[in-house]
Order: C-alpha cells, then sequence, then structure tokens
C-alpha cells in the first residue's frame, strides 16, 4: 500500500500568531491516521521531496487531512507561504502512534506547546474522557482552546510560564497538584489506575517520565527529533534506548516513558 500522497491545499490559515492550520484534500485516503501518527509533508515545490518535514496528524474529517504547526525556521516558513489550491506531496501516514488505554485505566494527557496537535486527536478518539494538562510559556500559545473546552468531558488543566492564563508554573508542577489530591482512597482514580500520554518539548518528556517513574505510573511519550527520510532509512532519527538506539520515525514516535536513556 503506498504511502505517498498527493494532496490539495483547502485552507492555511493563522490560528494565531506563529501557529496556522494546514488542511489538505487527499487524491485518496488509502489509510487511515491514527493519534500519535504523522506525515511527513513537502514543504517546498522547488527542491520537493528533499524538505520535507514531520508533522502529527491533527484531526481526519469529511476526507481531508488537517495540521496544526508552529512556524520555526525554513521549512514552516515556506509552508506558511502555500496557497489554498496549490498541491503538496506527503508521505503517511508513519509511526506507530498511542497505545489505547484498557478500561480500567483513566489517560491523563500532558501537551506542551504544539504538542497538543499530537495529543487532540486522541482526546478525540477517546471521546473525551481524558484529563488533559495543557502547558505553553504564555496565554498567547495556547491552541484550539474552544475546541478542547468542547470536546473534554474531564478537566482541561491549563499552564503557563507567566501566569497569563491558568496556573503559573509548568505542567509537571500542576499534574503534581492533581495527582497528589486524586490518589486517596475513596477516590474513584487512585495513582495506579492512570495512564500517561504525553508530548512536548525534550526537557518537559524527560520531566514526565522521571515524574512518572518515581510516582509508579506508566506513562508514553512522543518523542521528536531532525527527520530525513520519516521511514527508518537514514538512521537520522535515533534515540537511545534501554535496548539499544530506536528509529523515532519506525520504531516511534510513540515509546514507553521507561524506556528512554536520557542523557
Ligand atoms: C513525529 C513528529 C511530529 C511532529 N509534529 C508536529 C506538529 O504537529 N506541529 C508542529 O508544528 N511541529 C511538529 N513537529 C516538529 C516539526 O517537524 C518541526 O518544527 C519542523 O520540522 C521545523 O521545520 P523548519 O524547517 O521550519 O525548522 P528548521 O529549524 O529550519 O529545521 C528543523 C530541523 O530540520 C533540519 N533540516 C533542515 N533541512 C533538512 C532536511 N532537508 N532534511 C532533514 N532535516 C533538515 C534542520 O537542521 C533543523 O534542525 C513534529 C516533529 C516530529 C518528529
Ligand atoms: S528519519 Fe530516517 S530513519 Fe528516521
Amino acid at each position: 500500500m503506498s504511502k505517498y500522497i498527493r494532496a490539495k491545499i483547502t485552507e492555511n490559515a493563522p490560528v494565531n500568531k506563529g501557529h496556522n492550520l494546514l488542511v489538505l484534500s487527499p487524491d485518496n485516503i488509502q489509510q487511515h491516521p491514527l493519534p500519535g501518527q504523522f506525515y511527513m509533508i513537502g514543504t517546498d515545490f522547488s527542491y520537493d521531496p528533499l524538505l520535507k518535514r514531520p508533522f502529527s496528524i491533527f484531526r481526519e474529517a469529511s476526507g481531508e487531512l488537517q495540521f496544526l504547526y508552529r512556524i520555526k525556521g525554513k521549512g514552516t516558513e515556506r509552508m506558511k507561504e502555500m496557497k489554498k489550491g496549490d498541491t503538496v506531496n506527503l508521505l503517511g501516514p508513519l509511526g506507530n502512534g498511542y497505545p489505547i488505554p484498557g478500561k480500567n485505566l483513566t489517560p491523563v494527557l500532558i501537551a506542551g506547546g504544539i504538542g497538543i496537535a499530537s495529543l487532540f486527536p486522541l482526546a478525540e478518539k477517546l471521546s473525551g474522557n481524558v484529563h488533559l494538562f495543557y502547558g505553553a510559556r504564555t496565554k498567547n500559545e495556547l491552541l484550539m482552546l474552544n475546541e478542547l473546552k468542547g470536546l473534554l468531558r474531564k478537566e482541561l488543566i491549563i499552564s503557563t510560564d507567566d501566569g497569563s492564563e491558568g496556573r503559573k508554573g509548568t505542567v509537571i508542577d500542576a499534574l503534581n497538584v492533581f495527582l497528589t489530591s486524586n490518589s486517596h482512597p475513596p477516590q474513584a482514580d487512585s495513582t495506579s489506575n492512570f495512564l500517561l500520554y504525553a508530548c512536548g518539548p525534550s526537557p518537559m518528556l524527560e520531566a514526565v517520565s522521571k515524574f512518572a517513574a518515581e510516582k509508579g505510573i506508566k506513562g508514553y511519550i512522543s518523542m521528536e527529533e531532525n527527520m530525513a527520510c520519516g521511514v527508518g532509512a537514514c538512521l537520522g532519527c535515533t534515540v537511545k534506548t534501554k535496548k539499544g538506539y530506536k528509529r523515532v520515525c519506525k520504531e516511534g514516535p510513540v515509546f514507553s516513558a521507561e524506556e528512554i536513556v536520557w542523557t
């Protein structure tokens, strides 16, 4: 089954300063993406396919693929300039995606910044029955809040580094408070029933992994590495794990939190 897709842009609009929503209408979708999977998207017409970049599936709806992206450097600056009606080449869905929690486990999602793009479809798949911790540097960097509020049937706990929205501090601080207050019987959710899912900057993932180990909670983290091929061929995206080096694009991007060796 080919993973090469040609798609027309139906929307590429800012959701706030520095972030866009890209909506693509593919010629055909042979494989539906799972939450946590990603696509390599061509960001430049003249050099394509050299300048493909990895982006998590944000949403699949009405036969369209949606991606939420932060404008960061060369590739995403070019991506921002792409117009409605332009054709894009992409490759995917790639990677493993998030495992779905067992019935007796309460999923706790932890998103840092643009990490929300990867966790949003998991919250959707679980019909909003998740606790979501969403952290950003400042209020203006929080994305899709209305959509999240409409979707979630449990708590949305926001934190910002500067305190401009929600709790002041990191998502780990907020998570600590939450788990401490929910870990005593007879609360329905005892700590061992929680299952963590995290996506965000590497220091946040390291902190979540250490936190999960300390508290004896299982968790999954979606790792981010620069990618050239996206299909396991170039070995450019390897991370150190307790079982040797693994490719983020092929064996990941989702790994068990206890598996990664932080250096
Ligand atoms: C699995 C996964 C999912 C992601 N999902 C999202 C998402 O949903 N939304 C989002 O905003 N971001 C996401 N990212 C991050 C996103 O891929 C980067 O922000 C993006 O690649 C930045 O590209 P840039 O060219 O704008 O930035 P730059 O900083 O210019 O480039 C990014 C890096 O790619 C390197 N690079 C440059 N050229 C090449 C090349 N030809 N081949 C390989 N590497 C090159 C650069 O050296 C640089 O280190 C994800 C990353 C991963 C790994
Ligand atoms: S990007 Fe080439 S092996 Fe992962």
